[in-house]
């Protein structure tokens, strides 16, 4: 057996502010300039933290999405969604929507009626994750998961504690079915916090840090507040708590190594498939979201 090889950061990324949808800040360490994506993940948004004024908050009105997935990971505040499949729902503190597009979907993400009215702090991520062509066109799905749903670990010595989203970690393995073999996980890590994370070496693998920062590798790379590690070839990815408590999402997948032809809410392989999203868009055969008399 030869040993497993650790991942060491090739590149750290810093994030940059952003409006996105009707006007709400996000940090965005992907893309970045000069690289549209780190395939197979195509965005990687951080919704806040912001603190909403009573008839502040806002979110994003009716849109299309096709051809790949949107992940949805609520820390703080409400998320109200509603979608051309029929799906309705709020996701709330600690919980996940994974939205499979595939085909095509029109949806809406809003803040929830009790996070208008109040306001209230709101905290979250949004993750586009890429569809091999393949699976481009598949009948969209919708995976919603509670903070109780969500499988979680930690280490015996207490100081790393992980929410599992996808992939495996500390003997535990998700409750969300991916299409392709992704790894997401918010993983907090006290000082002196040292985890190691098996990964397939197919995979790419990104370290997100988003509250104090955190050491990658062997070779202890600092990664902080804000910024976003590519790591290298490697087995396994091993996170170290530095001086301060950590959070951060561990993200992997494998590469698609596929044409990307994107646009706004459309990410195909050529051009004429994103012709083709938009006509079918405009044509309404990706249906629109039935509204009837709002409860809750
Ligand atoms: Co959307």
């Amino acid at each position: 057996m030869t040993t497993p090889k650790v991942r060491e950061t090739e590149k750290i990324l810093s994030s940059h502010r952003q409006l996105e949808g009707a006007g709400f800040i996000v940090r965005r360490p992907l893309p970045a300039p000069g690289l549209a994506a780190l395939d197979p993940f195509l965005l990687i948004d951080e919704m806040g933290p912001v603190e909403y004024r009573p008839g502040e908050a806002v979110g994003a009105p009716d849109h299309p999405h096709r051809g790949f997935e949107t992940v949805t990971y609520v820390l703080e505040g409400e998320v109200v969604h509603e979608d051309s499949a029929g799906h309705r729902g709020t996701i709330k503190p600690g919980g996940v929507q994974w939205m499979t597009a595939g085909g095509g979907i029109i949806h809406s993400e809003t803040p929830s009626a009790s996070v208008l009215e109040q306001g209230g702090r709101a905290h979250g991520f949004q993750i586009w994750v890429n569809l091999p062509a393949r699976l481009k066109l598949t009948r969209p799905r919708y995976q919603e998961l509670d903070a109780q749903q969500i499988p979680t670990a930690s280490t015996s010595d207490g100081l790393s504690h992980v929410k599992i989203i996808a992939g495996a970690a500390l003997g535990k393995r998700a409750a969300i079915d991916t299409l392709t073999p992704i790894v997401y996980q918010d993983w907090s890590l006290q000082p002196g916090a040292d985890v190691q994370v098996a990964l397939d070496s197919a995979q790419r693998a990104l370290v997100y840090v988003f509250q104090g920062s955190a050491r990658v590798g062997d070779e202890g790379t600092l990664v902080k507040d804000g910024q976003l590690a590519i790591l290298g070839e490697g087995d396994l990815a091993r996170l170290r708590g530095a001086d301060e408590p950590a959070r951060l999402l561990l993200l992997a997948g494998v590469p698609l190594g596929e044409p990307v032809a994107r646009y706004g809410p459309f990410v195909m392989n050529t051009q004429q498939e994103l012709r083709q999203a938009f006509a079918d868009y405009q044509s309404g055969r990706m249906g629109e979201i039935t509204r009837t008399a709002q409860v809750g």
